[in-house]
């Protein structure tokens, strides 16, 4: 699905009350301590703008999931006190989302202030994208601001229901992931490759399916590399295996063969003996009985580089191995570090490659590292992203 959709620059803000939708679900620990602010800090050049272009900003989110009903646990009080500081103001927060208190701080609101409501899935209405609900929440304001990519896949009351009953534009951080995401998948520069892994191909058919048709070469790697190998006779011991995915993986096969397209598995593996950091690593062409490959080896490694330094875009979703035990953790680092020292547009889908990118040290210098999983991967099998497709065309 191709975007080409209205922004803040383009509607008149001054004076309103504008609600924005951020994806504020940052990871805690058990102390309620953020430990990671990327999401809030990719909120920040949207709520500038409408800050200092006189907006009284409305900002709302979910975190966690708190199955519609009160729990101190998802409360976003914390990510009010982060966002205060990130913002050098004060960021009022209301006790609630539609209830009195929302509603008389809303209503206080002057231009250039910014509170922030509870937790939107406080509601069970939320997720259920209740008319009635976004009906009440859109009442506390005049325009809609959607700044959520974490959540466009989302078809949600504060993500999609309100755009019935408020004009509606994106904020800066959906129109980066429309326009960098987007223009790879439809007007890429060539050779466009694709980087595939993580653990199941079930997980990855439709992003496999779509990719096809656009990419020129794509590259599998993780565990579900495996399957594939299954699915071409390989050995592959004791390595994860979706059996009733076998079928579906030689379709793939062979649909991109009769497209053209150059579809790499992993020739060589790292291997241990057990699912664990301290299994004993050894490199094997064809995986023995009673292994189980755990990362791609140096001449797939060497093999994948090539293809990604010579690319003119390459996008990458999912780790070639199991990264979080550093025996194995060769073969997603490799990548990484191949797609920050390429020339080609590097982007890199949310999840477990943007850590992986963060944890070896490689984020900063990729073109765009996503802020959604769930969305990314959805934006990339070629779906309509509800909280994108309801905002204003250009
Ligand atoms: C995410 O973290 O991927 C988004 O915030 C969406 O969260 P959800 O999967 O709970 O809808």
């Amino acid at each position: 699905m191709e975007y080409n959709k209205k922004n803040i620059e383009n509607v008149n803000v001054a004076n309103k009350k504008v609600l924005v939708r951020c994806d504020f679900n940052v990871p805690q620990d058990d102390t309620g301590e953020i430990t990671a602010d990327q999401r809030i800090v990719e909120s920040l050049p949207t709520l500038k703008y409408l800050l200092q272009h006189g907006a009284a900003v409305i900002a709302c989110s979910h975190l966690g999931r708190p199955k519609g009903t009160f729990n101190e646990k998802y409360s976003l009080k914390p990510v009010a006190v982060r966002l205060g500081e990130l913002l050098h103001m004060n960021v009022s927060m209301a006790s609630d989302v539609i209830g009195e208190d929302a509603k008389a701080k809303a209503a206080a609101l002057q231009p250039g202030q910014i509170m922030l409501l509870e937790n939107v899935r406080f509601h069970a209405e939320e997720e259920k994208n209740d008319p009635a609900f976004a009906k009440q929440l859109s009442g506390l304001a005049e325009l809609f601001v959607n700044d959520a990519f974490g959540t466009a896949h989302r078809a949600h009351a504060s993500t999609a229901g309100v755009a019935d009953y408020l004009p509606s534009v994106c904020g800066y951080l959906i129109q980066k992931e429309i326009n960098v995401i987007g223009k790879a998948l439809f007007s890429p520069r060539r050779p466009f490759v694709a980087v595939l892994g993580g653990a199941k191909v079930s997980d990855k058919i439709g992003v496999i399916d779509n990719l096809i048709n656009i990419c020129d070469t794509i590259i599998v790697g993780g565990a579900m590399a495996y399957t594939f190998k299954k699915a071409c006779n390989r050995p592959i011991g004791i390595s994860r295996c979706e059996e009733d995915k076998l079928e579906l993986a030689k379709e793939l096969m062979l649909k991109a063969v009769g497209l053209g397209v150059h579809f790499y598995l992993p020739g060589d593996h790292i291997v241990g003996d057990h699912f664990a950091s301290d299994a004993r690593p050894y490199i094997m062409q064809h995986i023995a009985d009673g292994m189980m490959g755990m990362d791609i080896g140096p001449s797939t490694i060497a093999r994948y580089v090539k293809e990604i330094k010579f690319a003119g875009t390459v996008i990458w979703n999912g780790p070639m191995g199991v990264f979080e035990f550093p025996s194995f953790a060769e073969g997603t680092k490799a990548v990484a570090r191949a797609m920050a020292k390429t020339d080609a547009i590097s982007i890199v889908g949310g999840g477990d490659s943007a850590a992986a990118a963060e944890k070896f040290g490689f984020a900063d210098r990729m073109d765009h590292v996503s802020t959604g999983g769930g969305a990314s991967l959805e934006f990339m099998e070629g779906l309509a992203l509800p909280g994108i497709a309801c905002l204003e065309d250009y």
